[in-house]
């Protein structure tokens, strides 16, 4: 395995004591770790405990010249490759649901591209009030994974919902891929790739598409244990592993592979680039060629996406936008027009997006927006459908 770099956050709460060998067992998973303390952990802790399990200096503060000559804050969130916060605080949380950088910790939480993931503890009261569950929400919405708390003893004699998991079951979350239980068995239609619109029997209309983000949806959708059939147009690439896959050519030859499996979805994802425009009358037979130019003429394909939204089952549903301009307002009309309940949005063009390896996604939902920066196209399928498992979990909780 290589080794994953952990900023491993520390904030003011009983259960940092627990940190220490947070570290110890993060590393003997192969993870290096930079501890990164609040002012309030270090009423708890002592950094000599934990420069002395993770083998690194602990850095504490936006203001110490030397560390920040070393490693400035914001290399330090480049060098992320994930941000994990535990015990995460009802103060941490607040502060990060609403963007706050007033200590090392949150900024480095701003700045950062690398996944966030939280370790709540606290009383259990504080876990309840509606302005921690309201930050919770916020900050799930955008992205930011939680692990716990659980039920249990907590500190001041009480018993309930608060208690930081232990740092073993942290741990494993995060250093282990994960099976994310909302999307476990749920049905998923995936459609991927260009489509190719005959103009007799040997031409066709067709666009760029590699399908190479569709397929990287289905497959981290299968990877988190959904059941995934992938409705493909023609292009290079092997079947992911554990997707089901159906080969199509035409938009309507899409449009009724996926229409065929309407009863039974429970989410459609529409990453195909499906022709907007098709031959209206395609020849039967090969079209000779002709002194002079000649015109064809083409009809509306149907929207597939939009047939699903609006299908009266409850299917979520995610749309993909490839812009080249005004890509927010473009992405919205679609969320809206549509009646999607996300949409994530490209740009393409100049050898962005199309048939690239790596890409990057705006993400808009009612009411919200995110960025996934520019990786891997499986790495940035993960986050995507780390997304779509949040908000499909709340709309499924209700
Ligand atoms: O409106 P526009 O074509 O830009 O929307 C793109 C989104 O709609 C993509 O998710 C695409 O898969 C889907 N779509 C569809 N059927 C069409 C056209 C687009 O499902 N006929």
């Amino acid at each position: 395995m290589t080794s994953k770099r952990i900023v491993l956050g520390i904030t003011g709460g009983i259960a940092a004591y627990k940190s220490a060998d947070l570290v110890r067992r993060l590393r003997e998973r192969g993870a290096e770790v930079q501890v990164v303390m609040t002012a309030g952990a270090r009423e708890f802790i002592t950094p000599t405990t934990l420069q002395a399990v993770s083998h690194r200096p602990v850095r504490d503060s936006l203001w110490d010249a030397a560390a920040e000559a070393a490693m400035g804050h914001i290399e330090l969130a480049r060098w992320a490759d994930l941000v994990l916060v535990a015990p995460a605080t009802a103060n941490f949380m607040a502060k990060l649901a609403h963007g706050a950088a007033d200590d090392l910790l949150t900024t480095l939480c701003l700045a950062t591209k690398a996944p966030v993931v939280l370790a709540p503890a606290m009383n259990w009261a504080m876990w309840e009030h509606p302005a921690t569950q309201a930050n919770k929400d916020l900050l799930e919405e955008r992205g930011v994974r939680l692990l716990g708390p659980g039920e249990g003893a907590l500190a001041e004699s009480e018993s309930g919902v608060g208690r930081m998991l232990e740092p073993i079951e942290i741990a494993e979350a995060v250093m282990s891929p994960r099976i994310d239980p909302a999307l476990r068995g749920v049905e998923v239609v995936v459609t991927a790739g260009p489509t190719r619109e005959p103009i007799d029997p040997v031409r066709f209309i067709s666009n760029r598409s590699s399908g190479k983000m569709g397929y990287a949806v289905a497959r981290a959708l299968a990877e988190q244990g959904a059941k995934v059939t992938l409705i493909s147009g023609p292009v290079a690439l092997a079947p992911p592993a554990g997707v089901k896959v159906q080969y199509v050519e035409s938009a309507a030859d899409m449009y009724d592979a996926v229409i065929h499996r309407l009863e039974q979805m429970d989410m459609f994802v529409g990453t195909a680039a499906v022709a907007d425009y098709s031959p209206a009358s395609p020849a039967v037979t090969k079209i000779k060629k002709e002194k002079g130019s000649m015109e064809l003429s083409l009809a509306r394909t149907r929207d597939i996406l939009a047939t699903v939204a609006s299908s009266g089952r409850p299917i979520f549903t995610v749309g993909f936008a490839a812009e080249t301009n005004d890509l927010e307002t473009h992405a919205r009309n679609k969320l809206r027009s549509k009646k999607l309940d996300m949409v994530a949005a490209n740009w393409v063009g100049e050898g962005r997006g199309f048939d690239a390896d790596s890409n990057a996604l705006q993400v808009f939902w009612p009411g919200g927006s995110t960025e996934i920066p520019q990786d891997d196209k499986l790495v940035v399928a993960r986050r995507l459908v780390s997304l779509i498992a949040a908000h499909y979990r709340r709309r499924q909780e209700g």
